[in-house]
């Protein structure tokens, strides 16, 4: 019988998560399928559960579930703890593991994709929401030399860094710190990553140019269009390369569909692919 998955989220309709997962299975050899289910905003439980009741075998989940998703999960993994957050549910006998793979996918696509070595490296995240505080502590296990997290609302980039901070003798010699964006301007940073939501909303986030030095990386975790202005800004500045998130996408669904089916795809063809047909 055909397994099913399913990526929830509102809106879902643009997702690429359906043709990537399909990709994957073609190529495995895997018998899956994977849809997309726009849930009510009010209404993702109910959704997830008269999906794992019509028998489905797992869920991928996105804006604005994943704080929900992560409630809702009976067993998590440690990733998905210090994210507070679920993009990846697994219906097990036992109840629903939540997981998260946006982390690992950051940095599957900056290591091996873009091959950014993050070790000994200066790294700005830019916001201090759901997408930022997913990638903290995977980008801290990769012993960058330091990490500052700027965000509009200081306050908020300084709880983060203060909660993470306490994870730090484990992870080496990192300096973590934060401040708020009207702070920036007068260092440069090897990878800047823009965590806002501001591009999804159209303005990109208010930067000084002073950010990028001539073999900086910028890094977007939005695709696509609205990953466009803070790209645009960073080439401006001198940001040596700029990428969007794509490759990010593709490598967190490949992670999921680990989780689920035990395979590992391969994810540079399939990137490839998507470019060719958002270009
Ligand atoms: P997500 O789960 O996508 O991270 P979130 O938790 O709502 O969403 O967080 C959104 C992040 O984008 C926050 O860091 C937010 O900054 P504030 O904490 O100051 O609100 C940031 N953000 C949203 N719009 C922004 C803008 N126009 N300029 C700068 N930062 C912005």
């Amino acid at each position: 019988m055909t397994d099913r998955y399913a990526v929830f989220g509102n809106p879902v309709a643009h997702s690429l998560s359906p043709a990537i997962h399909a990709a994957f299975a073609r190529q495995t050899g895997q018998d899956l399928a994977y849809e997309a289910i726009l849930a009510p905003r009010d209404g993702f439980a109910a959704a997830l559960r008269a999906f794992a009741a019509a028998g489905g075998s797992g869920a991928n989940v996105t804006l604005p579930f994943k704080e929900e998703a992560w409630r809702l999960a009976d067993a998590r993994s440690a990733r998905a703890e210090a994210a507070r957050a679920v993009n990846t549910l697994r219906f097990d006998a036992a109840g629903l593991f939540g997981d998260n793979t946006d982390g690992a996918g950051l940095i599957a696509d900056l290591c091996r994709n873009l091959g950014f070595d993050l070790s000994g490296r200066s790294v700005l995240l830019l916001g201090a929401g759901g997408a930022a505080r997913g990638a903290l502590l995977p980008l801290l296990d990769q012993s960058p030399a330091r990490l500052a997290i700027a965000n509009r609302n200081a306050q908020r980039a300084a709880a983060l860094a203060a909660e993470f901070s306490a994870r730090l003798p484990a992870k080496g010699r990192v300096r973590l710190d934060a401040c708020g964006l009207d702070a920036l301007g007068a260092e440069a940073f090897d990878l800047v990553i823009d965590a806002t939501s501001a591009g999804l909303a159209g303005a990109p986030p208010v930067l000084p140019g002073g950010l990028f030095s001539r073999d900086s990386l910028a890094y977007a975790m939005i695709y696509g269009q609205p990953a466009e202005a803070f790209l645009a800004f960073a080439r401006a500045h001198g940001a040596a390369r700029c990428a969007d998130g794509l490759g990010m996408l593709v490598e967190q669904a490949a992670e999921s569909f680990h989780l689920w089916r035990g395979v590992r795809p391969e994810t540079a063809s399939v990137i490839e692919r998507l470019r060719e047909r958002s270009a």
